[in-house]
């Protein structure tokens, strides 16, 4: 069965709406916001806008230095080091930030890769799904306490369109048993991570703690698309003869500032208070894809829309079991 609240609230923004929109009037001095990835591509327009809305950003990057550049534009900006494929500096960031003894009101695990060639971490295990979702389940819970302490927090996960790919393959989640392909590693990941979001509300509601999955829309000038060739690109559409990308929100292809709309929505509007384990686009709850419509919806950008099998909640209680023994 999957959760009713799947439903669109029309909440007075769109496929164009900027981060910079939908976060006019909100006020968020006082509150402590985490962005991974946050400096580069969607994240670091979510922290720098997060930030003109007054909120304490804290990045964990796994390249301090060229964070520290890229967050010149987010003054006093903390960078600490993280790697989500090193799961003992996940443990130190964790440890570091509960000792500070803040609360943390907004979690936005938003760093990822995709569609890399096969890579694996210390453990074995396959790199998309080890840092796109285990890394990010190991940095919230063990933030865990400083989520409850907020008193009313919001966790936001990146997922994806690229759900369409995969589901998760619970009998083999590292691709030891069946060919390795990046695009259906990364479906697998997104998946989980829209999975881990409904997971997360379940659990935390009864702390305060709500969750929301982002798919930010297609914005191919971030770090994202270094391992897809131009070639492709300019095949789905996405880019002009010229190189350049082509924008048209209504088709899913969008700027940053437009990319990270929904990820600031989702972490600030006072329409979601009360709400919690759903999946959004284009600064919105979408609605789930239907039998009728999903062939039309899996070919196209136009439709929106959540497969029900990335929001079904037996499915995102075993992720975050087998989650918790893939990371004790
Ligand atoms: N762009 C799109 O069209 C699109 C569409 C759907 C979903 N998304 C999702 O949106 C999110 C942000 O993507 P983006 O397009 O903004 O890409 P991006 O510019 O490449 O940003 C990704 C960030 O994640 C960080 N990261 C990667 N591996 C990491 C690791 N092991 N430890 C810590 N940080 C790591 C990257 O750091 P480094 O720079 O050091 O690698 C970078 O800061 C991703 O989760 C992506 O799946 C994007």
């Amino acid at each position: 069965m999957t959760t009713t609240a799947q439903q669109p609230l029309n909440s007075g923004f769109g496929a164009a709406s900027t981060a910079e929109e939908v976060i006019k009037g909100i006020d968020l001095t006082g509150k402590v916001a985490i962005v991974t990835g946050g400096y580069s591509g969607i994240g670091l327009e979510t922290a720098r806008v997060l930030r003109t809305a007054g909120a304490e950003i804290v990045v964990p990057a796994r390249d301090v230095e060229r964070a520290r550049t890229a967050l010149e534009a987010v003054p006093g900006a903390e960078v600490e080091y993280l790697d989500l494929l090193d799961p003992a500096s996940i443990d130190s960031f964790a440890e570091k930030f509960l000792a500070s003894g803040r609360p943390l009101h907004l979690l936005v695990n938003n760093a990822g890769i995709m569609a890399t060639p096969l890579a694996r971490d210390a453990r074995g295990y396959e790199a998309q799904f080890a840092i796109n979702h285990l890394g990010h389940f190991q940095l919230t819970t063990r933030l865990w306490p400083a989520l409850v302490a907020a008193k009313g927090a919001r966790v936001v996960v990146l997922s994806s369109r690229g759900i369409r790919f995969a589901g998760v393959d619970f009998d083999d989640l590292n691709f030891e048993h069946r060919t390795y392909e990046p695009f259906l590693a990364y479906g697998q990941s997104k998946t989980a991570n829209a999975l881990f979001a409904v997971e997360v509300d379940r659990r935390g509601k009864e702390h305060g703690i709500r969750a929301f999955a982002v798919h930010p829309g297609l914005i191919i000038d971030t770090g994202l698309v270094k391992h897809i060739d131009p070639a492709m690109l300019r095949a789905a559409g996405a880019l002009d003869s010229a190189g350049e990308p082509i924008r048209d929100p209504e088709r899913q292809m969008k700027t940053v500032q437009q990319g990270a709309a929904t990820t600031v929505w989702c972490a600030t509007s006072p329409r979601l208070d009360g709400l919690g384990g759903v999946y959004c686009e284009n600064v919105d709850i979408t609605p789930l894809v239907t039998p009728e419509n999903e062939a039309a919806w899996a070919t196209g950008d136009t439709i929106p829309g959540v497969l029900p099998r990335a929001v079904a909640p037996e499915a995102a209680a075993r992720l975050w079991e087998v989650s918790e023994r893939l990371t004790a």
